[in-house]
């Protein structure tokens, strides 16, 4: 079951302003959320660690490596691959991030939240 989160126009703004591999942090219904814009679209993640629970980042945006293409946890350098938010080096590597839906109906983005599913 999903629960369909329209965001405000405010919100909606920053997302259509983001640049390729900008990112920009929201605040959705008490969950830190994450948007990044890649070539291939925008992902949306919780911006919760899995290794500690902790926010991969207190910034406003997400972290990257040194090459610029992984996303990197502030904590203890774990690192994950943009499009899916799999961790493939550090303490947690093989664990996820929490990936959310994100699409636009025309006026404004709407986040897709699963319910009752533990993810
Ligand atoms: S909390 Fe993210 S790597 Fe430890």
């Amino acid at each position: 079951m999903e629960n369909k989160i329209p965001l405000s126009k405010e919100q909606s703004l920053s997302i259509a302003a983001l640049s390729m591999e900008q990112s920009i942090e929201l605040y959705v219904q008490g969950m830190r959320v994450m948007i990044l814009r890649l070539s291939n679209g925008l992902h949306a993640y919780e911006n919760l660690c899995p290794h500690r629970a902790k926010p991969l980042s207190e910034a406003s945006h997400l972290t990257f490596d040194e090459s610029g293409t992984l996303i990197e946890c502030e904590h203890h350098g774990a690192q994950f691959l943009p499009e899916s938010g799999l961790c493939i080096t550090g303490p947690c590597q093989g664990q996820s991030l929490t990936k959310l839906s994100i699409h636009h109906d025309g006026s404004r983005y709407i986040l897709l939240l699963s319910i009752g599913t533990g993810s």
